[in-house]
């Protein structure tokens, strides 16, 4: 209990501090710090978008939906129990076509599902890691396709289950999910493979809300791990 109150005075002091990440990052115990280690938006199947600075879900008139995957650095050893993992996008600004006079920015609500990527091979299951440089909405890598685009959220590609569920609002400074569940499962040894984040609204037009990404030079998507 105290453990947590503790937690919740350091996610705090963080908030207030906010555009200061990096420096909240990177402690030691009992809350770590995980950086991003790969991250993209998902968008045509042709196109690759991880050189962007930044991330986005939803739907923009005129383009095709996006998702994003995002993976951390694996649970520091030293970390006993997960007691909570949170994920952190840092809000940038919400996007409209200069030819677009009006649209309108919406609140989208936004779920989250550990990827596991196991695929039937000739012998037997195989899995297939997914590459920040090549990951598109078909192709989990070049030449190896999704289950199906965007993600299977039927245990081949994602895993059905939401981890979280919340609406953001895009004025927020931050959109935060708990993804708990999936830092204990790769704590247990579950392969590492991040997670997908996607909006349940997501065919419906408006602005495209975006985050940074893990390109952009302050304030990098983040794993703030609190372990007892
Ligand atoms: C969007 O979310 C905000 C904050 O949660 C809420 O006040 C507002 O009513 C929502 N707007 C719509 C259109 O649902």
């Amino acid at each position: 209990m105290s453990g947590y109150f503790f937690f919740l005075i350091v996610v705090l002091a963080f908030m207030a501090a906010t555009g200061y990440a990096n420096d909240f990052c990177c402690g030691n115990g009992p809350v770590y710090c995980l950086q991003a280690t790969k991250d993209v938006f998902l968008e045509v199947g042709s196109r690759n978008m991880n050189s962007y600075k930044f991330l986005i879900f939803g739907k923009h008139p005129g383009f095709v939906k996006k998702r994003i995957l995002i993976q951390f650095g694996d649970i520091p050893s030293e970390c006993g129990n997960i007691v909570s993992a949170k994920l952190y996008l840092k809000y940038w600004y919400s996007h409209k076509a200069s030819y677009i006079k009006t649209l309108v920015n919406i609140n989208r609500t936004v779920q989250v599902h550990q990827v596991i990527i196991t695929r039937k091979g000739k012998r037997g299951e195989i899995k297939e890691d997914w590459t920040e440089s090549q990951a598109t909405s078909t192709h989990c890598k070049t030449g190896i396709k999704w289950s199906k685009p965007y993600l299977a959220l039927d245990g081949t590609d994602a895993n059905p289950n939401t981890l979280d569920t919340v609406i953001f609002p895009p004025t927020k400074p931050w959109l935060q999910l708990d993804i708990t569940e999936a830092a204990q499962n790769w704590k247990n040894g579950e392969g590492n493979y991040g997670v997908l984040i996607w909006a349940t609204n997501e065919n419906d037009d408006a602005r495209d809300i975006r985050f940074h990404s893990r390109e952009h030079s302050t304030d990098k998507p983040f794993l703030s791990i609190f372990c007892n």
